[in-house]
């Protein structure tokens, strides 16, 4: 099937393949087309059909609600049935130089290991490699369940052929109960599309850093440490790490966040945030690990109190964590809104 996207500057023409959303065939052809999460939440990826029809994948997709015009559509979730023109309300450009271009490529489930009582590790063993930013994330989509999931990559590496994932149990979660559920998932074929996502971290960024993660959001925080200590980031710049989660039995993570603190040096921080409890005497076994009491934004608010300048924020999370720490960043700390990346886990 053909694609023409008019944009506000200019039109683009792309084919789409086999079921492929509309915004998936765009973004693999390198058009930068408008989208956030990918899944059907966000509503970020709004578009407006002039003619042609569309396969919707999820009618009862949660992002619908950004919908307000007739023929609008979400670009993630619809996939052409015949030829279609659709109409973007942004500016469209080809994907920039050096950014990673996305696409589809079939994986394994492996390596799956259950790290606190609702968290679990696990790998996706790739047919091909992807290249991919540190802070990333792939959908993925797992058989007999509709639609795919968005899960950060942990890991970083040159054209790495495993993913690395942590997956948060979320009750009644189709994907996240089932992982949990006991069936064997090792070797169960899925398909990956991706890298997606703004929120990358690249050293030439040349700036502080600042990560506040809630629960499994330490997954692409994981990823921008590891690229940043495997170039000697922290000689050159501060980095301030906050992980949010409820009480000290929901940490994961402490031993690899430890590391990361021992091979950077001191110009490099990690505090947990437990919400919910008063620092156990137990959570001090922990060197280089600080522990603190609130929620992971206040936390980072009282932690990095007049320490704000030439700052680079990355967030991630639950939508919550997310909203807050935009909000002390931009409002209070006055942290341009261009230096604040984020992933809403929604
Ligand atoms: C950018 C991004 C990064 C994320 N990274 C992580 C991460 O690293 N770790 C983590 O645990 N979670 C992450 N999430 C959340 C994750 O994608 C899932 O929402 C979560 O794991 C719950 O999935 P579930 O299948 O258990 O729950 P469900 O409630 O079954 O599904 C949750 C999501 O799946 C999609 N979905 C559900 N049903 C359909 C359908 N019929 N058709 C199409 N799509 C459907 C929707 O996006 C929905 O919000 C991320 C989300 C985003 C947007
Ligand atoms: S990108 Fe399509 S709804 Fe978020």
């Amino acid at each position: 099937m053909k694609v023409q996207v008019n944009a506000r500057n200019k039109g683009h023409q792309f084919d789409a393949a086999g079921g492929d959303s509309v915004l998936q065939a765009g973004l693999r052809c390198a058009v930068d087309l408008p989208y956030e999460c990918g899944s059907g939440t966000c509503g970020t990826c709004k578009a407006r059909l002039l003619s042609g029809d569309l396969h919707d994948a999820w009618p009862e997709a949660p992002g619908k609600k950004y919908l307000k015009q007739p023929g609008e559509f979400l670009m993630c979730q619809c996939s052409p049935a015949t030829d279609v023109v659709v109409e973007v309300n942004n500016f469209v450009h080809a994907t920039g130089a050096g950014v990673c271009v996305p696409d589809a490529v079939k994986g394994r489930l492996t390596g799956f290991k259950q790290l606190t009582h609702d968290v679990a590790q696990v790998d996706v063993e790739l047919a091909r490699p992807m290249a991919f930013d540190a802070g990333q994330y792939a959908l993925v989509r797992v058989p007999g369940i509709s639609g795919y999931r968005g899960w950060s990559m942990v890991n970083f590496g040159v054209q790495p052929k495993r993913l690395r994932f942590v997956v948060k149990k979320k009750p009644g979660g189709g994907v996240s109960e089932w992982l949990f559920s006991g069936t064997p998932v090792e070797g169960v074929e899925v398909d990956v599309y991706g890298p997606l996502g703004h929120a990358t971290f690249h050293p030439g960024i040349g700036k502080n850093l600042l990560c506040i993660a809630g629960g499994s959001g330490i997954a692409g925080m994981m990823s921008i440490l590891s690229r940043a200590v495997q170039d000697g980031y922290f000689n050159r710049f501060d980095g301030d790490v906050f992980f949010g989660v409820r009480t000290l039995r929901d940490v994961f993570f402490l031993e690899e966040l430890a590391a990361f603190r021992r091979e950077a040096g001191e110009r490099l921080t990690i505090t947990v945030a437990l919400s919910d409890e008063d620092v156990p005497p137990e959570a001090q076994a922990h060197a280089g690990v600080r522990f603190d009491r609130g929620f992971v934004h206040e936390v980072a608010k009282r932690s990095m109190d007049g320490r704000f300048a030439n700052l680079r924020a990355y967030i991630a999370g639950p939508p919550p964590a997310v909203d807050h720490s935009i909000r002390f960043l931009l409002l209070e700390a006055r942290v341009p809104a261009d230096q604040i990346k984020y992933d809403k886990f929604s």
